[in-house]
């Protein structure tokens, strides 16, 4: 009996241990099967910040990097880890203390979110334009303790913008001006035509050495007249092109050697052709304009710049640097040189046609428009920015 009792009781306390140590797997169980889906979470959330394609990253009060994503770290060309505890000023914007009008104070201060800055950073000899978006991260006690900045690359959309209104201001003069530069050839040819008639036969038509050399002004006027018809022609009509693939680095060696006018020799070009240039589909002599254009504008600045400072008696050195280089599906060749620079205020119209700031008589204005042009038939683009001083211009050519 005593025994029996004994067992009841020491199987009774057996089930409860063991309903006990069910309910602690249970619930041990249950905690486990819920951390799932918190981690996938976290998980998922990381992803997320990865896979955005904009730049973003996370600074402390102190404007070090405390967290970034993928994007950021593929736009500044580091690791993520590299980065952490960096200042965010010299990673990111190229720069050596903290950036002029850096809104990242003001946001830790106030509280509220800044948007869409313009920002530019300048590597080498490009440069890119931001829309840079800031907001505050605040802590248990609703102090600012972090702030997430967003970096959102806008160059292309500004590029193509910039193609379009050019476009569209050429569309609008084109059809008239292909209409009056056809009619105006006619009697152009016709008045130098006759001015070539009169020179080879004074006697005949009674000139003395002064009705000479006015006739060889209106000679020289109608061939300027002439030029700006057949720069006006080029504009407002497809040109018939004759596509081929071209060593692009061969091309522009070439043309760059091959320029001989005046004031030319005495500045220096500096040529840094990139070693994978794969070649281009274009018409070599249409890019050839191009660059013959391009360098003459760049050479009349540094000389313009030359003269500027003799007049001072100082001594200036001018150069041109040309480069090519890979940059993605397209190849990059850019000319800077450190002549005068291009006010901001007139930037926006020198791709205008007829837009010149030349003396009266020494330039049409259709050198660049002609260029972009060209350019934009080769289905790329042509910009120009200010990098560090230098005025760069640079195309984009896509590769096939
Ligand atoms: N490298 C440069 N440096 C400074 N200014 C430049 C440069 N390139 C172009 N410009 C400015 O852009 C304007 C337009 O250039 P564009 O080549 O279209 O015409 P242009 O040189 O004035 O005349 P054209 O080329 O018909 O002789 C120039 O008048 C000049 O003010
Ligand atoms: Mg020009």
């Amino acid at each position: 009996m005593g025994t029996g009792y004994l067992s009841y009781i020491f199987l009774t306390a057996f089930t409860i241990l063991c309903l006990i140590c069910v309910k602690k797997l249970w619930s041990f169980f249950k905690i486990r099967k819920d951390a799932v889906p918190v981690l996938n979470v976290k998980r998922q959330l990381e992803t997320v910040f990865d896979t955005i394609k904009d730049s973003i990253c996370i600074i402390d009060r102190d404007l070090k990097i405390a967290r970034v994503n993928q994007s950021y770290a593929k736009s500044v060309g580091k690791s993520i880890k590299s980065v952490l505890s960096e200042n965010c000023w010299s990673v990111f914007w190229n720069n050596k203390r903290v950036c002029e009008n850096c809104p990242v104070g003001e946001v830790f201060t106030r509280g509220e979110a800044v948007e869409n800055i313009d920002f530019t950073r300048n590597s080498g000899d490009e440069t890119s334009y931001y829309k840079v978006s800031i907001f505050p991260v605040v802590d248990s006690a609703g102090k600012v303790c972090r702030v997430i900045e967003c970096i959102r690359d806008v160059t292309s959309e500004k590029r193509v913008v910039e193609q379009l209104v050019r476009s569209e201001k050429l569309a609008s003069i084109g059809i008239m001006t292909a209409g009056v530069a056809h009619e105006m050839n006619n009697p152009l040819s016709g008045i130098s035509g006759t001015a070539l008639n009169m020179l080879k036969m004074p006697h005949k038509y009674g000139l003395n050495p002064k009705g000479v050399s006015r006739i060889e002004m209106i000679l020289e006027s109608s061939g300027k007249a002439t030029q700006i018809m057949k720069g006006l022609l080029h504009l407002s009509r497809k040109q018939d092109s004759v596509k081929v693939i071209v060593d692009l680095n061969a091309l522009v060696s070439r043309t760059v050697d091959d320029i001989h006018f005046p004031g030319a020799a005495e500045i220096e070009k500096k040529i840094e052709l990139g070693r994978w240039v794969p070649p281009v589909t274009c018409d070599p002599n249409q890019i050839e304009q191009v660059i013959v254009n391009i360098m003459t504008n760049a050479t009349q600045s540094i000389k313009e710049k030359i003269s500027l400072y003799e007049s001072e008696r100082r001594f200036f050195e001018g150069y041109i640097k040309i480069s090519t280089c890979r940059r993605g599906d397209n190849i990059l060749l850019s000319f800077a040189d450190n002549g005068m620079g291009i006010p901001s205020e007139i930037q926006p119209r020198i791709f205008d046609p007829f837009f010149t700031t030349r003396p009266a008589g020494q330039g049409t204005g259709l050198g660049l428009s002609i260029c972009n042009r060209i350019i934009e038939e080769h289905g790329g683009k042509l910009f120009f920015d200010e990098v560090d001083g230098l005025s760069v211009f640079s195309i984009t050519l896509p590769l096939q």
